[in-house]
């Protein structure tokens, strides 16, 4: 008996150390400092937790030229959780489920730390998770979004000065109330909320293909749809299978109390909204404390976070099948961007800004061949990918956006340089130390966007 007994323990030691996930049944959340899962949510990370963890290694070269021209493509802020999401929320809150943890751990059959405990024991609904405000923008998103057009101005006085005129700016943003509130907040951190009032945005045309072009192309959902085959197959692995298997460990729940992967997402999503909903008041880099983040180890999250990259990866990624149809489908987008680089018309505009979505971000990104991995994701290779450059976390979070500037050079050949979330990216055909690129290497390598008739291309693989 005792015998087994040391087998038993000896077994369950090896199954806890098992596989690449490392994970640690003990991981107390509360009192941990680092919080490194912050960076670890997908499209659902706060800006200013990536922000402030500096997590690019490019030199941020500025050039010696003088910035002319500004192109931004963000993405809206923080926003509360789409209807389905939301329900599936509200409802395990008013489950037994936490009060089956909290009997649990009364109990000793969790592996919870105190601190953990004491939070999912006095834990309740946030009053302002109201599902009226489904999909809608949070403060915290609005204040993410004019903090950055605040810093784009602090480091392009020349461009983004605090007159708002309708010859210097433009702004453009979809139907949707998150890019409509976005974009409202990006101008008033440019000019001030009483200025911005006078800011004239771009009439939303009915089939928005170039803010939008997912939205209006049959061909492309007819090839790829909005399925990643391998983050389902993933789903049904063993790595999965393992977290769910700790995930009910830790918080000691089993027969009819087991939770599986769609109750764990949605405490994932718990876990996730309650942290960005406040990230941004917090002045420390790892936010306010989000209760529901303590039934995960940090190695579940980096699970987590790899089902939401299978998923960008192969829906808007470089697993995209058809890449051209994917590049082509950024037309509207590039063409703009082209144009505004390349004019020397003094009447132009110099700043022109759009608001719209991640996908439109990660399709850009494609389009200009950054953040490439060497290997696909599948999914059978989620160790191999631990380093991985396409990260949804550090690329699209919540208000995250591509800004382009052009500097105007003496000689004629201007610099282009490319940032995503306010840091130098490296393209190719540009400068791999710095990320400076020229604008003749740019006009080379994306000229066929520059004259084509992008309505008709968009939803094309020509
Ligand atoms: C991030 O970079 C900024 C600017 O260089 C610096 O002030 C800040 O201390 C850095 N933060 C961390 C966590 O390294
Ligand atoms: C902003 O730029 C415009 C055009 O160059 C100029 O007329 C205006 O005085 C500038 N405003 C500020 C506050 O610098
Ligand atoms: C999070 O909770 C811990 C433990 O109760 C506490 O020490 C810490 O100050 C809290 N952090 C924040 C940002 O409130």
């Amino acid at each position: 008996m005792k015998f087994f007994a040391v087998l038993g323990v000896l077994v369950l030691a090896t199954m806890a150390d098992a596989g690449v996930s490392m994970n640690n049944p003990n991981y107390c959340y509360m009192t941990d400092n680092i919080k490194s899962m912050t960076n670890m949510f997908g499209a659902l990370t706060s800006y200013e937790a990536i922000r402030r963890f500096n997590f690019t290694t490019v030199n941020p070269y500025r050039s010696t030229c003088e910035a002319s021209r500004f192109w931004y493509l963000g993405r809206y802020g923080t926003r509360y959780p789409h209807p389905g999401n939301f329900n599936a929320m509200i409802n395990m809150a008013n489950s037994n489920f936490q009060q089956d943890i909290i009997n649990n751990y009364n109990e000793g059959r969790t592996t919870l730390c105190r601190e953990d405990f004491e939070a999912l024991s006095t834990w309740t609904i946030p009053p302002y998770f109201n599902i009226g405000f489904a999909s809608m923008t949070t403060p915290s998103g609005v204040l993410a979004v004019q903090e950055i057009a605040r810093r784009y101005q602090a480091n392009f006085p020349g461009i983004l000065n605090g007159t708002y005129s309708p010859d210097r700016f433009l702004f453009r943003h979809t139907w949707s109330e998150r890019t409509t509130t976005s974009l409202r907040a990006f101008a008033s951190g440019l000019f001030g909320v009483e200025d911005a009032q006078n800011v004239v945005y771009e009439p939303v045309p009915t089939r928005d293909w170039f803010l939008r072009p997912f939205d209006f192309c049959p061909l492309f959902d007819q090839q790829h749809g909005w399925v990643s085959v391998e983050r389902e197959a993933f789903l049904e692995g063993p790595e999965i299978a393992e977290m769910v298997e700790q995930l009910n460990a830790k918080l000691g729940l089993t027969g009819g109390n087991r939770i599986g992967f769609q109750q764990i997402f949605t405490v994932w999503d718990w876990c996730r909204f309650e942290t960005a909903y406040t990230f941004e008041f917090s002045d420390s880099p790892t936010g306010y404390n989000s209760t529901w983040c303590a039934a995960f180890s940090v190695a579940h999250q980096l699970l987590l976070e790899y089902t939401t990259d299978l998923y960008t990866f192969h829906t808007t990624g470089y697993g995209v099948p058809n890449q051209r149809l994917l590049e082509n489908l950024h037309c509207g987008l590039a063409q703009d961007l082209l144009t505004h680089l390349r004019s020397d018309n003094p009447t132009d505009q110099m700043a022109r800004i759009f608001m719209s979505y991640a996908e439109e971000i990660q399709g850009m990104l494609v389009t200009l061949g950054a953040f490439r991995d060497v290997w696909p994701f599948h999914r059978h290779n989620f160790a191999q990918h631990s380093s991985r450059h396409w990260i949804g976390s550090l690329i699209t979070p919540f208000s995250s956006n591509l800004a382009v500037v052009r500097y105007d050079c003496d000689d004629g050949d201007n610099d282009i340089v490319f940032y995503l979330n306010e840091r130098p990216i490296l393209i190719p055909g540009c400068n791999q130390q710095n990320g400076v690129c020229k604008l003749s290497n740019i006009e080379r390598i994306f000229q066929r966007f520059i004259d084509v008739d992008c309505e008709e291309f968009f939803c094309s693989d020509n």
